[in-house]
Order: structure tokens, then C-alpha cells, then sequence
């Protein structure tokens, strides 16, 4: 069996022998390879040149073979960037961006929607390199941010730790705040088709920062936007949510027209599967931090989790987060030979 129909299968939560396996932001700086090719080509270079990003996409799976997905190499805050909002990383950590938005007027004169699938034609065309180069043995994501999570950057310039800017637009100025939702929403929906007519198998949504919204108001922050876009994309078209401290709207997400909820850790995976739908399939939810430990712990661990999902269907096996700069190499590679051999 492929890694791209196991990977199909667990979607469409099919009984399988184990779980496909993949790891977010794999290309990450933990791979001396990633490092290397970094010295050479700044992050927003290698993104935006088709032959470099497909490259960093693969380096993963040259590493770890037994990595049943590649993830597009690219950032969520393109989309920013296409709308005329611009980002650079500051030198002390985080997200800059380019001025914030703060007002209807600033809102209207961002780029129109129309002008996305050309701004980022990068992005199809390194697609277009990987589903070539990976033969239809691997499964192909693509991603993208959710209209709130994107809001999070354009509104407070960059990283934020409080979100007061974006929440005091959410509850002060809800007219300026639903035509920027609006504007994020219509751009995410052309840029995911053009995505799709390239070769992605499957769209990942990160709503990153949907965990600081008060729960009441998840639905009108964030979700409702998440729901637009899944309504049109394709029927049965694959999406996948991943949200961080969302436990309370997971029912919700299961009901919003994606086809697998990614999970975080503090999570436990079998209630989720449990509590879930029997069509919708889960993804997750290892603690990142595992990777910094031993392989002994990592195999140890990942075992416990696949142990607590035995007999159920519709588990695609993950971190709860993306992989960190710290993590391990040999941890990383107890982590797919655990998954691979799980009997
Ligand atoms: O696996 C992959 O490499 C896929 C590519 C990918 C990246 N970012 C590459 C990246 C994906 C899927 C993302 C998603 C992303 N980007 C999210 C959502 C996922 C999440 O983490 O919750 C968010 C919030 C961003 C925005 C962003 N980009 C942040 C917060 C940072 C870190 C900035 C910092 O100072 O650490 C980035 C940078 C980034 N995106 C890197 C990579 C490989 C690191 C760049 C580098 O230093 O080389």
C-alpha cells in the first residue's frame, strides 16, 4: 500500500494495519540539511524559488523514508504578503509585519482578491515540482492559516502575547473586522483552489491561535470563516483543522466540512476519538517537547498513544504542534520506525 493511499484511507477512516505518519513544520530547523541550505538562501527566498522549496519539502522523507506525507514548504503569512502586508522575522524571535491593520480604510486598500493566484503563483508551481517528484507515492499537503489566526498577525504587526489589538477590534469595531474576515476568507478559498488544481491531496488549516478567543465567540471569530471555506472547495475534498486549545469546539469543528480534527497534546486522543464522529478522522497528538528527550522515551510514548487508539479508526499520527529547532534527530527516527512497526 502507498503512503498516499494509507493516507487517503485514514481519512476516510478505513480499518488499517497502522497509522500514516507525518510531523508539521518537518522542514523545520532541526535538519542540519534545512540549516545548510538556509546559509545559502534566506526563508522568504527558499519559499519563493519552486526548485528550493521543493527541495526542502523532500528533505524530511529523504531522511525518514518510512514519512507517509510532505508539506508544502512555504509560510501561512504569504497570504499577508499577497494582500500587500508584507512580514519579516525579528531578530529576537516572532513575526513582523509590515504596519498593522487598524481601520476600515486600511481594510478596502489591501489588495484585491483576484490578484492572489498570480502573487503567489510560487506556491503552484513548486506543487506542481513535488507531485511530479513524488509519483503519487506520497501524499501531498498543502496548507494554509485560517481567516482568524491571519487576522492575529495583520492586526497586532506581527507576534503578539496578549491579542488584546485583535480581540479589541473583534468586540469595538465588528464591521471593520468581518470585511478584513471577509477579505482573508475569499483570498484563502482562491488560493486553496489554485493549491488543488496544482496536486495537493489534501489541505491543512491551522487555526494556530484559535484558543485565545473567549468560547463563546470561537463560532463568529473563527469558525464561521473555517465553514466558508470548506463549503467551496470541491465536495469531499480533504481538509484538515489543526487548532491549539480548542478542546471545548471540537464537535464544532467535526461539523464544519473538514474531513480529519487535528489535535494539540494536552488532548487525550482516544476520548477525542471517542467523543468524535465516526466518519471525521483525528490527527495528532504527541507532546513536540518528546523529541527533545531519548529515543527510548519517544518509542515509549508513541506506543502509549497508538496502544490507547487500538481497534479505532480514522487516526492519522502527529505531533500536537509542529516540530521544534531542538528536537532530535534519533528521536525523530524512533518516532516513524515506532510508527511503521506498530503491531
Ligand atoms: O513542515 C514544514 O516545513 C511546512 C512549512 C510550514 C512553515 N510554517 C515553515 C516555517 C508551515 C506549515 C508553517 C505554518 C505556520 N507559519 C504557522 C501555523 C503552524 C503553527 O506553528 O502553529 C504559523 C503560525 C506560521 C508563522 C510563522 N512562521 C512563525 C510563528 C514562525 C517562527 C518565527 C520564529 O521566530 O521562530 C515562522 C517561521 C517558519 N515557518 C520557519 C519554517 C521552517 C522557520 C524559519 C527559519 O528560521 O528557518
Amino acid at each position: 500500500m502507498t503512503s498516499r493511499d494509507r493516507f487517503l484511507s485514514a481519512l476516510a477512516c478505513q480499518p488499517l494495519d497502522r497509522p500514516p505518519l507525518w510531523v508539521m513544520r518537518q522542514a523545520g530547523r532541526y535538519l542540519p540539511e534545512y540549516r545548510a541550505l538556509k546559509a545559502k538562501s534566506s526563508f522568504l527566498e527558499m519559499v519563493k524559488t519552486p526548485a528550493l522549496a521543493a527541495e526542502v519539502t523532500l528533505q524530511p522523507l529523504r531522511r525518514f523514508p518510512g514519512l507517509d506525507a510532505a508539506i508544502l514548504f512555504s509560510d501561512i503569512l504569504v497570504i499577508p504578503e499577497a494582500l500587500g502586508q508584507p512580514y519579516a522575522f525579528r531578530d529576537t524571535g516572532g513575526i513582523e509585519m509590515a504596519r498593522r491593520i487598524e481601520t476600515r480604510a486600511q481594510v478596502d486598500a489591501l489588495a484585491p482578491v483576484s490578484a492572489v493566484p498570480e502573487r503567489l503563483s510560487y506556491v503552484g508551481d513548486t506543487l506542481a515540482l513535488l507531485k511530479k517528484e513524488l509519483a503519487g507515492e506520497k501524499m501531498l499537503l498543502g496548507f494554509g492559516g485560517s481567516p482568524w489566526t491571519l487576522a492575529t498577525y495583520m492586526v497586532e504587526g506581527g507576534s503578539s502575547d496578549d491579542f488584546e489589538r485583535v480581540k479589541l477590534l473583534f468586540y469595538t469595531d465588528r464591521a471593520t473586522f468581518d470585511a478584513l474576515l471577509e477579505k482573508l476568507t475569499a483570498a484563502l478559498i482562491v488560493y486553496f483552489q489554485m493549491q488543488i488544481a496544482a496536486g495537493a491531496d489534501a489541505i491543512q488549516i491551522f487555526d494556530s491561535w484559535g484558543g485565545i478567543i473567549a468560547g463563546p465567540d470561537y463560532e463568529a471569530a473563527s469558525l464561521q470563516w473555517i465553514r466558508r471555506i470548506t463549503a467551496a472547495l470541491p465536495p469531499d475534498f480533504p481538509v484538515i483543522l489543526y487548532a491549539k486549545g480548542t478542546a471545548p469546539h471540537l464537535t464544532d469543528q467535526a461539523f464544519s466540512g473538514v474531513r480529519a480534527v487535528s489535535v494539540d497534546w494536552t488532548n487525550d486522543l482516544a476520548i477525542v476519538r471517542r467523543t468524535l464522529p465516526a466518519n471525521i478522522a483525528v490527527q495528532g497528538n504527541l507532546d513536540p517537547v518528546l523529541m527533545q528527550t531519548t529515543p527510548d522515551i519517544v518509542a515509549r510514548e508513541a506506543g502509549r498513544l497508538l496502544e490507547s487508539l487500538r481497534d479505532t479508526t480514522g487516526h492519522i499520527f502527529n505531533l500536537g504542534h509542529g516540530i521544534t529547532p531542538q528536537a532530535k534527530i534519533e528521536c525523530m527516527q524512533a518516532l516513524v520506525d515506532t510508527v511503521t512497526t506498530w503491531k
